[in-house]
């Protein structure tokens, strides 16, 4: 449990310690929730740079609604996850439309449960949209404050069901945005994974944590399987590469990229040039791609990169790729 005192001094010191980060700077519903739908798998130094061109790009749910959806993932490029930017357009259309046809007459909706019914909208961005942008005295969980939750109560694995009583009955009913905020922000800065500042903690005064703090929360098994694939990139006559849209479910929905295939150690086929390998990794995935470039058969027009969305996955294979084209002076 945390105190009043506790209460009354994490929020002090989350006015006087606080990042300084552009969408605290505004109360407009819309640009706080694409920052809580990048802060999902985007670390904020990373986050930050797609918020800037996000907003830009996308100023109202009107922009981003009449756009394509093409266009939205155009400017995700980069930030992974592209389904929650499938999801946020959907999102978008869905609040543009008028209450009579189950829209909502182009203006977010305001409270915890009705957030929740919007696609891409899950318990944690309801509770940190209606908090944050509406004043909505609802608790945020995610991994910071359940960081924060395990070390104060010393708990190596706290299920989340007390995670977010624990959050409830800590939430500050007068500036519960804020309050959300700051016990993030003490996750993410004081109470960090490692290297643990209790020194400058708030509070420390009341943490059971503090002897041994990162014993708690006891780390969580990754998941992280390996993947292997051949991609396949050619280069048509034009100079563009031959680039495919992938199904609109499973990795890279619906982005553009080269062809890839089950890692096959058979490879290469004669006209295919081994061009090293790429490591990725992604939050559930290690992927290792052998790049191969086939050098017969090109056709007469390829895509040009800029017109559609790619992965930073793909930009690393076209790059080894084309550091193996023949130069013009070659032959
Ligand atoms: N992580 C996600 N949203 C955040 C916010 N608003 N403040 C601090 N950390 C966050």
């Amino acid at each position: 449990m945390l105190s009043s005192n506790d209460q009354r001094d994490l929020l002090a010191w989350y006015d006087e310690h606080q990042r300084d980060l552009p969408w605290r700077h505004s109360s407009d519903p819309w640009a706080i929730l694409l920052s809580e739908i990048l802060l999902q798998q985007t670390q904020v130094s990373r986050g930050l740079v797609y918020w800037q061109r996000m907003v830009e790009a996308f100023p109202t749910i009107a922009t981003m609604a009449t756009a394509p959806v093409e266009t939205v993932l155009k400017a995700w490029e980069g930030a992974g996850y592209y389904s929650r930017a499938r999801r946020l357009h959907a999102l978008s259309q869905l609040v543009m439309l008028p209450k009579a046809e189950g829209g909502f007459d182009g203006r977010l909706p305001s409270t915890y449960g009705t957030l929740l019914s919007l696609p891409g909208i899950g318990p944690y961005t309801a509770a940190a949209v209606a908090s944050i942008a509406f004043g909505q005295p609802v608790a945020c969980v995610d991994g910071n404050i359940r960081r924060v939750m395990a070390r104060h109560t010393a708990q190596q694995d706290p299920p989340t069901k007390e995670v977010q009583t624990w959050a409830d009955s800590a939430l500050s009913h007068e500036r519960p945005g804020d309050w959300n905020q700051a016990l993030m922000e003490l996750g993410a800065t004081v109470c960090t994974p490692r290297r643990v500042n209790c020194e400058s903690c708030p509070l420390q005064s009341t943490c059971q944590g503090t002897h041994e703090p990162e014993r708690f929360p006891t780390p969580r098994k990754s998941r992280v399987k390996a993947v292997c694939l051949d991609a396949l990139v050619q280069i048509a006559a034009d100079g563009h590469p031959v680039l495919h849209q992938r199904p609109l479910s499973g990795m890279f929905a619906g982005l553009w990229g080269p062809m890839y295939h089950e890692h096959d150690v058979q490879r290469p086929a004669p006209d295919w040039l081994s061009c090293g390998t790429v490591e990725h990794l992604l939050s559930h995935r290690r992927m290792t791609v052998h790049v191969f470039l086939k050098t017969e058969e090109a056709p007469p027009h390829g895509t040009p990169r800029s017109k559609v969305p790619i992965s930073s996955l793909d930009e690393k294979v076209l790059a080894m790729a084309s550091k193996h084209l023949p130069t013009e002076h070659e032959g």
